[in-house]
């Protein structure tokens, strides 16, 4: 029994004042403490003790009582608080990151071009030429990393340290994973609202015992909207790599992604742009490449643009299947794991 097993349960625990969004959502949630056989939890109201209070603190206790072992010990306290979650979040500091070579952003300015794909592939790629490589979903509103990894079942683990709870990190292929899904219920949306999401995704970075790695990847939420900026700004982010398909629409969204880094008050590093989806190449006719999406449109984008292509990488029925199965295609010695390999080595070239 852990904060986060207890924090998962709290999320059946909802404000019929507020549409049954969950304490949690609704940040109410200020502290957990467990301790062998008793969880202490407060719940703290912004500004002023919301009506419904003690009736939110009568739940989680029931909740908390239904699920967890017999024997459990549950005090639940409820306290107001001045904007508690912004507090809480002001005090995270940048140690656990602080021993990353570098820190870079997979982004898109439209959702669905294979930003998660290239980023978990990229990983894999990198680590399998032998760098040390975290890959972080940052994603609240879709992770995918947990089922393109094969890592649904994964808890992780947390640990007290000096009084500051950190999170371990999933190790699989190679590469150490972070995702908000696994925290989430299966199946359960996860409906945050803007400050939490924020406060939510700086956690699942800031507060991650990642110990010593040459990249830390973060394959960022589609658009280009206000959680990107905050997380732009408050991780210390090296800079990013661009994810768009050859179609003349994406590319209007990626110079929208261009400047959310590129802006004079971010000022990061776009290291290059990825074609994905560049071309479709059937298993039987490995020689035949169809432009579905248009051609080079990513190409001529980066030189208009003066930066680099890093990659681009064919349409494959593998690449979907090794998403959908939890083994990605860079695990292969297939044609599609080379695009990645290659698209790593081009990045540690632009990055190194
Ligand atoms: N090169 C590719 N070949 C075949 N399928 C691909 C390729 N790239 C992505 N896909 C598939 O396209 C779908 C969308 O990809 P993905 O989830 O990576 O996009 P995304 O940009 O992360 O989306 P979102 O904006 O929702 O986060 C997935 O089913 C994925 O398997
Ligand atoms: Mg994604």
């Amino acid at each position: 029994m852990d904060q986060y097993e207890v924090l998962k349960l709290l999320h059946e625990v909802t404000h019929p004042g507020k549409g049954d969004q969950d304490i949690v959502e609704l940040g109410f949630v200020n502290d957990i403490k467990v301790e062998d056989r008793k969880v202490m939890l407060t719940l703290a109201f912004p500004g002023r003790k919301d009506p419904l209070a003690d009736y939110l603190a009568g739940s989680a206790r029931a909740v908390l009582y239904r699920n967890l072992p017999e024997g459990t010990e549950v005090e639940v306290k409820t306290v107001v608080k001045e904007a508690a979650a912004k507090k809480k979040q002001q005090e995270l500091g940048t140690e656990e990151v602080e021993h990353i070579g570098h820190i870079i952003g997979i982004a898109s300015g439209k959702g669905g071009v294979g930003k998660s794909t290239v980023a978990v592939n990229l990983a894999i790629a990198l680590a399998r030429m032998g760098y040390r490589v975290g890959l972080a979903d940052a994603d609240v509103y879709g992770p995918s990393v947990p089922t393109m990894t094969g890592t649904e079942d994964a808890a992780p683990e947390a640990i007290e340290e000096d009084g500051k709870s950190v999170i371990l990190p999933i190790e699989k292929y190679g590469v150490k994973w972070m995702s908000i899904g696994y925290f989430a219920r299966k199946g359960q949306a996860l409906i945050w609202r803007g400050p939490m999401a924020s406060s939510a995704l700086k956690q699942l970075i800031l507060q991650v015992r990642w110990g010593e790695l040459d990249y830390l990847l973060i394959d960022m939420p589609p658009g280009t909207g206000d959680i990107h900026i905050s997380l732009v700004n408050d991780i210390p982010m090296e800079g990013a790599v661009v994810v768009t398909t050859p179609q003349e629409v994406a590319l209007a969204d990626v110079e929208k992604a261009l400047d959310m880094f590129r802006n004079e008050k971010v000022n990061k590093k776009v290291f290059g742009i990825v074609e994905n989806m560049s071309w479709f190449t059937p298993a039987e006719l490995p020689e035949n490449k169809y432009y579905i999406f248009g051609k080079d449109g990513g190409l001529r984008l980066a030189e208009s643009l003066g930066l680099p292509l890093l990659g681009q990488i064919p349409i494959v029925q593998g690449i979907r299947e090794g998403g959908d199965s939890g083994e990605p295609s860079a695990l292969s010695s297939r044609p599609d794991a080379l695009a990645f390999l290659e698209l790593a080595g081009k990045l540690v070239a632009a990055a190194e």
